[in-house]
């Protein structure tokens, strides 16, 4: 067998050669989904479709599985030992899961922002290089120069950082470093974005710009979003899919969600009853 993985094959260019999808088919699409933690089952036959340019906001009472799905999306579930994962997993309909993706390429593609901030003990300017470093993104300095202003300005940290890019991205305030490690996501220009609750540590005025940002990246991009905020769910969101015990229970346009939903433990999640 050839590996792919090993030649720098990308996701996208299998499925040049693969497949010729149409703007409605889904981002991602998840059938079947199983997770378990040794004996936990953890996510139970879960089955949803992520569309692109969209942002889809995944709610639910702590402890019912949104973090472990959403780390199934990329990957991020093989680093945990007792984690095992079944199902499929599509990306522009190849799975994600076929050994011949090597998963470093696929994180480059679905990015992941998670809810403690954990830049990297590096400079602030090497934190969002590192990316666009190791996948060959900038031919120059110049070039890498422009991906980390820009990063940076997208993820509304710029101006704070600009005359201290050599300082350690752990030396920032942790609001400050949750918008490095975004700028840090976004720098590899992803695909899909997965959000863990990405403004837990922040303060109102950074939550509004990550807010805004967010907006801003789903001109381009599939961003997911687990957030305990009805409030910003809301606020975010196109689309909302409501866990509970491990199952997907409802998914559907937000604004119906919110106010119209159609499974009782839905309507008292959200009215606060449970959770
Ligand atoms: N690394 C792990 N090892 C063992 N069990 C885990 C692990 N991570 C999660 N679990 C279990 O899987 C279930 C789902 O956890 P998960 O973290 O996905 O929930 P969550 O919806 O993200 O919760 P929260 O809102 O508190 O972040 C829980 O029962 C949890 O205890
Ligand atoms: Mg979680």
């Amino acid at each position: 067998m050839v590996d792919m993985a090993a030649m720098g094959t990308t996701m996208k260019d299998m499925h040049q050669t693969d497949r010729n999808p149409t703007m409605t088919e889904p981002k991602i699409s998840a059938k079947n989904v199983n997770v378990f933690y040794g004996e936990t089952h953890a996510i139970k036959d879960v089955t949803v479709d992520i569309a692109d340019k969209t942002v889809t906001a995944f709610i639910g009472p702590s402890g019912c599985g949104k973090s472990t799905f959403l780390r199934c999306l990329n990957r991020m579930n093989d680093t945990i030992d007792i984690a095992r994962v079944q199902g499929t997993i599509l990306l522009d309909g190849q799975d994600i899961y076929d050994p011949r993706i090597d998963p470093v390429q696929l994180r480059a593609q679905v990015g992941m922002v998670f809810q403690k901030p954990n830049p990297f003990p590096k400079s602030i300017y090497d934190n969002v290089a590192y990316g666009p470093r190791i996948h060959g993104m900038a031919a120059n300095k110049a070039e890498l120069d422009d991906i980390v202003e820009s990063s940076l300005r997208r993820a509304a940290l710029w101006n704070e950082v600009k005359d201290r890019l050599d300082a350690p991205g752990t030396g920032l305030s942790g609001g400050q470093q949750q918008r490095l490690c975004i700028a840090r996501a976004i720098a590899t220009s992803p695909e899909v974005l997965l959000m863990d609750e990405p403004c837990s540590a922040l303060d109102p005025i950074a939550t509004a710009q990550v807010e805004e940002l967010i907006d801003e990246l789903r001109a381009n991009y599939s961003v997911v979003i687990v957030t305990h905020s009805m409030q910003q769910a809301a606020r975010v969101s196109q689309k909302t899919a409501f866990f509970h015990l491990g199952q997907l229970v409802e998914f559907g346009d937000t604004g119906e969600i919110f106010t119209n939903p159609r499974d009782p433990r839905t309507e008292s999640y959200i009215t606060g009853r449970i959770g």
